[in-house]
């Protein structure tokens, strides 16, 4: 039996231009609806997480506003308006509704997601 972890599989999403700064695109990858943001600023920078949101039971949180809560950057959902912490996923108001967070890449300006 092997203990090889899980290999990551690189999906190449959208390309930088594609998403606004500060905003957030959904993308079909692997059959998983994810949410892909890019965040400017001094820690600007792309977070990669699941686009539904267990709360609303929808899969909205790409169209979620961008902010930060101290040092977290985080998404509000548009429904509920919970908080999603962009690096983890974690939720704040609601930690048993958290969703995955997924390493993102980018490769001559072309967002790769890794699921
Ligand atoms: S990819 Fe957009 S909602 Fe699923």
């Amino acid at each position: 039996m092997s203990t090889q972890p899980h290999a990551l599989r690189w999906s190449p999403v959208c390309t930088l231009d594609d998403i606004a700064p500060n905003t957030g695109i959904c993308a079909l990858v692997n059959d998983r609806h994810v949410a892909v943001f890019h965040v400017t600023g001094e820690t600007g920078q792309l977070f990669a997480i699941d686009n539904y949101d267990p709360n609303a039971q929808a899969s909205v949180l790409s169209r979620g506003l961008i902010g930060s809560l101290g040092e977290r950057i985080v998404v509000a959902s548009p429904i509920y308006k919970h908080h999603f912490d962009l690096q983890s996923g974690e939720c704040l108001e609601a930690p048993e509704n958290s969703v995955n967070a997924y390493a993102v890449r980018v490769e001559d300006r072309v967002v790769h997601v890794a699921l």
